[in-house]
């Protein structure tokens, strides 16, 4: 079987419009190896576990899986593990029937009857309590999940559903350290797909900035100019630890903010490969400028969301932040965006390297 797929709509759900999957994969051989195990699970109804550091787009490979099983009509349904409370967690996954009169109950649906013949997707598997991992190992079997029904009822088992999981973690470390149990991982991990961080696809990367580049612009009804050979070059230099979420996120802000007013032109006159908090000289970096670093770079996150969610109307923002407009502008230069106003060149104009440098 071809993975083929260009844009498809998840099947059943208003789910995200996945990217074609030239821009998937890329061309580089380490997608090329995640491309062939996707054909080989996606026909088989085996249990996959997807790991990759934070933002190589576990979510996007698990939606592909669903999107090319034979189970694409049912619904792929997403469980977020660390987010479920221990308490409920069963109640969560499977649902419960509560007696409410005698001889009435008032089913309420668990995660696993939405996914019944479609795809669970358990994702940070490796962040489950313990408790909850033997809880979760006693209830799958096969890709069918055990049903408690209401009290008294004789239990059950689910007609099927694919189970997917996902985790930024390295699950081997974590049974190395006692943090995951090894039965559970060879329940869930029937097959393994490892997704590479984007610094060991760098050539990848073009193809994927000029998409979002397109996505964006598309977006935010704005022109889609190419990139300047210069920044393409910049943009391969960096190491991305953020992954590709991280190159989505500088592409957004680039169109957002347009393009005299920085982001990009903050990356052509940053030195390449620079860290983003620079170790003192015993090698060592102290905590309070992590922590100044992590609460800058939070502040600069939402303010470019509420920049984008205001189409860049800075007074817009401002209200929306409950901040004087005053307040905003000096936020936004704390935050090393430029306070100038947006300027969106006019349609069809060209962007030259020099509308990258900075202002
Ligand atoms: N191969 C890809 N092609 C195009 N876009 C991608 C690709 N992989 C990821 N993305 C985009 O990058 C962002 C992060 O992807 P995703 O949520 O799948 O990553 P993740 O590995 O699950 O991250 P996390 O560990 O933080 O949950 C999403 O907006 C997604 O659309
Ligand atoms: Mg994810």
């Amino acid at each position: 079987m071809q993975v083929s797929h260009t844009g498809t709509q998840i099947a059943g759900e208003a789910l995200a419009l996945l990217p074609p999957d030239d821009v998937i994969f890329g061309r580089s051989a380490a997608m090329r190896s995640v491309r062939d195990r996707i054909e080989r699970v996606s026909q088989a109804n085996i249990p996959v576990l997807i790991q990759g550091e934070s933002g190589t787009g576990k979510e996007i490979v698990a939606k592909l899986i669903h999107v090319l099983s034979p189970r694409r009509e049912g619904r792929f349904v997403k469980v977020l593990c660390p987010a479920v409370p221990a308490s409920v967690f069963e109640s969560a996954l499977l649902g419960c029937e509560m007696e409410l009169f005698e001889g009435t109950t008032n089913p309420n649906p668990g995660r696993t009857d939405a996914a019944e013949g479609g795809t669970l997707f358990l994702d940070e598997i490796a962040d489950l309590h313990p408790e909850l991992q033997a809880k979760l190992l006693h209830l799958l079997h096969d890709g069918r999940v055990l049903r408690i029904g209401a009290p008294g009822v004789t239990q059950e088992m689910s007609g099927g559903m694919r189970v997917l999981c996902a985790t930024h973690r390295s699950v081997k470390r974590e049974m190395e350290r006692g943090q995951f149990r090894p039965d559970l991982f060879y329940r869930l991990n029937a097959m393994s797909i490892h997704l590479p961080p984007l610094r060991e696809r760098r050539e990848d990367i073009p193809v994927l900035a000029e998409y979002f580049l397109q996505h964006y612009a598309a977006k935010y009804d704005r022109p889609a100019r190419p990139l300047p050979a210069q920044c393409l070059h910049r943009l391969q230099e960096y190491d991305w630890p953020g992954n590709i979420r991280e190159l989505e996120n500088l592409i957004n802000g680039f169109l957002v903010l347009g393009c005299e007013t920085a982001t990009l032109s903050e990356w052509m006159d940053r030195p390449p490969g620079e860290p983003l908090v620079a170790n003192s000289a015993d090698g060592f970096v102290p905590l309070r400028k992590i922590a100044q670093h992590a609460a800058r770079e939070a502040e600069r996150k939402i303010i470019l969301q509420v920049l984008e969610a205001n189409e860049g109307n800075r007074k817009k923002a401002a209200r929306a932040l409950n901040l004087s407009y005053r307040a905003l502008l000096y936020k936004i230069k704390g935050a090393g965006i430029p306070a100038k106003r947006v300027v969106v060149p006019r349609r069809g104009a060209t962007l030259s390297p020099a509308d990258c440098q900075s202002s």
